[in-house]
């Protein structure tokens, strides 16, 4: 069982509405409403793969029901903290016409610290009962910056591999608990870095340095161009094949499910970036974050490359 952890759950709701316009009545083509989250989008992506994993955090009122009734009708596993108020409902408005995307995205109620804390008293007695962990995302309001890192440092207490996927404070401050594995994006990084990689050997060797100053294993995603992935002494350019997407909202998600999917089954790192990259390229061939086929992904793994950088 992975345990992915989606501390800002949401009903992620997308209306269809053809040549929409701001200040008019509308009658929108379509509506489609999923449970939310990149940690909803990490499980539902090990679960194709053929994982058992679970969610959890924190959803509350009739929408943290929708959450949870619907990622346990797709056959993942919950355990979520309650809160007295509503999960968020994050919305997109898509006109295929003028193939324009508006989002609006709730900040939703602050988690109130004791529910904080019933989270952290969850986690470490139950940790031991999960292969891996998985940290996906910004933190609501009411969770402390240090959220990650505290969480890491009892999954470390309790030998429990973790893999985080955050950015900003949250990040900085969960990769000095020093997690088996960060996967930022080229912003992510930047951030953290705290300066922008020019090219590709300005990234291999940030990848690289963070490898080594924090410990970790560091997979940074470049969209069409795959990963840098870096443990102390090598890196790699893991490629995907060129494809026409569809949506590549959740293929940083799939990757990690694809990574994390990797490094439980015993696979070597590179082997394991190779087939969360393939698991991040099928997702953007399918509409939905975190859906995608398993032929996709065999297929497109077949023609991943993977390119030494450095170390031998
Ligand atoms: N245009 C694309 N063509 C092929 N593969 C893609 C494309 N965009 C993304 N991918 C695949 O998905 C992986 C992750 O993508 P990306 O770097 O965009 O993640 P991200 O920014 O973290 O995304 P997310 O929105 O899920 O957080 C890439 O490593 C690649 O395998
Ligand atoms: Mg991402």
């Amino acid at each position: 069982m992975i345990l992915c952890v989606n501390p800002n759950a949401a009903i992620d709701k997308t209306v269809v509405a053809n040549e929409f316009r701001l200040n008019m009545i509308q009658r929108p083509e379509q509506v489609l409403a999923f449970p939310g989250g990149k940690g909803c989008n990490v499980a539902r992506a090990l679960k194709t793969l053929g994982e058992r994993p679970v969610v959890g955090g924190w959803v509350g009122g009739f929408a943290g029901q929708f959450i949870e009734t619907g990622l346990q009708v797709e056959g993942i596993g919950t355990a979520f903290i309650h809160t007295d108020f509503e999960s968020r409902t994050c919305l997109s408005i898509l006109d295929p016409i003028n193939n324009t995307l508006t989002e609006l995205y709730e900040k939703g109620d602050a988690v109130p610290i004791e529910k904080v804390t019933e989270f952290e008293t969850w986690f470490r007695s139950h940790v031991t009962d999960y292969e891996a962990v998985t940290f996906s995302g910004s933190l609501p309001p009411g969770v402390p910056l240090n959220f990650y890192r505290d969480m890491i440092e009892i999954a470390h207490g309790a030998k429990v591999p973790v893999l985080l996927d955050s950015g900003g404070e949250a990040l900085r401050q969960g990769v000095t608990a020093k997690p088996l594995l960060v996967k930022p994006n080229e912003t992510e990084l930047t951030d953290l870095a705290g300066k922008a990689p020019q090219d590709r050997s300005g990234l291999m060797q940030a990848a690289s340095e963070l490898s080594r100053r924090f410990e970790t294993l560091v997979v940074i995603s470049i969209g069409a161009e795959g990963a840098v992935a870096a443990n102390r002494d090598q890196v790699w350019h893991v490629r995907p094949p060129q494809v026409t997407i569809k949506s590549a909202v959740g293929s940083g998600d799939s990757t990690l499910a694809g990574i994390t999917f990797g490094l439980t089954h015993s696979f070597a790192f590179e082997d394991a970036v190779k087939y969360g990259v393939a698991a991040g390229t099928a997702n953007a061939l399918t509409v939905g974050a975190g859906h995608f086929s398993v032929s996709d992904v065999e297929s497109v793994l077949a023609q991943v490359t993977v390119e030494q950088l450095q170390g031998g």
